[in-house]
């Protein structure tokens, strides 16, 4: 799988679709009732207001010449109605369409998260986070008012448009079409901009982006910046990220603001060729009032405005596209690790496993793991060793699929001893009978009481404490200031590694797995705490099957078999005592690490 960092730009995958339309059709459409609601009221606002050119007209051509005072009330009145009518609508549709546009955000967002909460790990694996968080945060606010207002404003000012085309050729033909003969060379500009405004956004959606992975990666790793003192290094990064934000945006704004530039132009030449050709033709003795070239003049401008104003909705509409591209993509990224269609429930599992033939790769051509066979008695406790990066952990987490084997099969058991293959199987029935202990024990804010129960929400407070006291974290637990009800915020910052090691080996234990699986569970505990610890897991792992991966060797020193991890497989496999007995590579590796610790062999 392609990887991306904070300094390369994404590639756009599914540039935007006819399909896309119809998806993002479809969170409007929810909302259709309210939005026909905001559009009529504003278009009884906007028309009505179509009349006030009118009124000018009529005070010029009657109530002036005919000093008709009568009149002039009349149309007073009507003008402050036209205004108080404006306003009050106006109101009223932006508290609507408001409601409207947060209603978007927060369906986007809701499916946007459910399905980030379902792509594989090898997802997570490909992509910075921050590149992640920005299309949740800013893309989703930023499309949802296009998506709202935008939508409800073209159809206005399309309204609009028309109303005072007809307002305009009934008031005066020739002069309307002079108002009208400056659209097409508009549109021409329009077509020549439309590509050149669009990679612009879609440049500056990537430096955004860039610069948001950055930030998010420094500030998850801050602490070891500061201990290299990297600060001066990573400022200059940021700065050239920075920079390239600016300067894509800069760019984008320059190309965007020529659209309101021409439209501006063109308003203004027609403007003043309505002028002259007004005068000439009234001076001409033609049917041409005075009032009717001031009614025209005031036209125009209502005119150009929703022109203008359509030119920039479509501006921000080019722009949120590169945004909504970036979304669609997301909630398209496949889901390769889910249920089978015909997915079975899992039922209660035994504990035998069996991998055979297992052939993986992270990433094309690069196995991890050749042809690997292992047969796994039920209750039997399996350590995994070997050299860092030789597959541990990828063993045990092929077997809780979080990812697919490329080869070979791995199938569990029930008790009458049917076996499933665990990718026919659902993710949940799986993996809810599996125990599993993470390298990096990962801490959520909130209670430590939350954090145990975690993976159980209906465990009652005496099984947390029960289970906190089997791995020796009811102790220290207690001494916090609040006890179990002490809150620690996101990654644990108040604990200690060993400590967050202990709560999440509580966590995993609560779950009461069938299969328990510790991936250097122990690593960060004393080696007291952790023989204590070991006495409660031994009473705790009877029946049950354990993988058990640690580098500390005198843990596993009782498991009933022992697995030495090296060149894409199993490389020897035997008891503690029969592994010494070889003396093959366990032997080395122990007797290394028991010369280290100053140990007899
Ligand atoms: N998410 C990943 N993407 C690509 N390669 C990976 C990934 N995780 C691990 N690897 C590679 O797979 C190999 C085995 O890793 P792992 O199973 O974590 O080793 P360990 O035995 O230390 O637990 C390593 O060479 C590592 O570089
Ligand atoms: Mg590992």
């Amino acid at each position: 799988m392609a990887r991306n960092k904070f300094d390369v730009d994404e590639t756009l995958e599914t540039p935007f679709q006819a399909k896309h339309l119809k998806r993002t059709f479809d969170y409007i459409k929810r909302h259709g009732a309210k939005m026909l609601l905001a559009l009529i009221l504003s278009s009884l606002a906007s028309v009505s207001s179509m009349y006030i050119p009118k009124v000018t007209q009529q005070v010029l051509d009657d109530v002036v010449p005919n000093k008709n005072l009568t009149l002039l009330w009349q149309l007073a009145l009507l003008f402050i109605g036209i205004v108080i009518i404006s306003i009050i609508f106006t109101v009223i549709r932006s508290r609507i369409m408001a409601h409207v546009s947060q209603e978007i955000i927060y369906d986007i967002r809701k499916d946007l998260f459910a399905h980030l909460q379902r792509l594989p790990f090898s997802y997570y694996d490909s992509r910075p986070a921050g590149k992640i968080l920005v299309r949740v945060i800013n893309y989703v606010n930023s499309v949802s008012d296009i998506l709202s207002n935008g939508i409800i404003n073209i159809i206005l000012e399309i309204i609009n448009l028309v109303f005072i085309v007809i307002f305009m050729y009934t008031t005066n033909a020739r002069l309307a079409t002079i108002v009208v003969a400056g659209l097409p060379f508009f549109l021409a500009f329009i077509i020549y901009i439309k590509p050149r405004q669009r990679k612009a956004w879609q440049a500056q959606s990537n430096k955004n982006s860039n610069y948001n992975a950055y930030l998010a990666e420094s500030i998850d790793g801050v602490k070891v910046s500061q201990y290299f003192t990297r600060q001066e290094v990573n400022k200059s990064i940021m700065q050239r990220l920075a920079t390239a934000c600016r300067t894509v945006w800069m760019r984008a704004i320059r190309i965007s603001n020529t659209v309101w530039l021409t439209s501006e132009t063109i308003t203004q030449i027609v403007f003043t060729m309505l002028y002259i050709a007004g005068v000439y033709w009234m001076t001409g003795g033609e049917m041409v009032s005075f009032g009717v070239i001031l009614a025209m003049g005031q036209y125009v401008g209502r005119f150009w405005q929703p022109i203008t104003n359509l030119a920039n909705i479509y501006n921000n509409f080019v722009n949120n596209l590169a945004y909504l591209e970036r979304i669609f993509e997301t909630m398209d990224e496949p889901v390769t690790v889910d249920d089978a269609p015909d997915a079975a429930t899992l039922p209660e599992i035994d504990g035998r496993v069996d991998f055979d033939n297992v052939t993986f790769a992270y990433e094309e051509g690069i196995n991890i793991l050749e042809k690997m066979n292992l047969h796994v008695k039920a209750g039997e406790s399996i350590a995994l060793v070997g050299p860092t990066g030789a597959g541990k952990s990828t063993i045990v987490n092929l077997l809780c699929r979080f990812y697919n084997i490329n080869n070979g099969s791995i199938c569990v058991y029930d008790n009458d001893g049917n076996s499933y293959d665990i990718s026919k199987v659902t993710l949940h029935s799986l993996r809810t009978q599996m125990g599993i202990m993470l390298q990096e024990s990962f801490i959520f804010s909130g209670t430590l009481l939350d954090n145990i129960r975690y993976g159980r929400l209906d465990a009652s407070e005496e099984d947390v404490v029960k289970a906190a006291k089997v791995v020796r974290a009811d102790a220290f637990i207690r001494e916090m200031p609040d006890g179990y009800k002490t809150t620690v915020n996101e990654r644990g910052n108040r604990l200690s590694q060993g400590q967050k090691q202990l709560v999440s080996f509580a966590r995993t234990l609560l779950s009461d797995p069938r299969i328990l699986i510790l991936d250097e569970a122990t690593s960060s505990i004393d080696t007291k705490t952790e023989r204590l610890l070991q006495e409660g897991l031994n009473a705790l792992l009877k029946g049950r099957t354990s993988f058990i991966i640690a580098h500390r060797l005198s843990t596993i020193k009782n498991c009933d078999r022992i697995l030495y991890i090296s060149n894409k497989g199993i490389a020897e496999m035997g008891s503690h005592d029969e592994l010494m007995e070889k003396k093959g590579l366990y032997y080395e590796m122990y007797t290394a690490q028991a010369r280290e610790q100053g140990l007899e062999v």
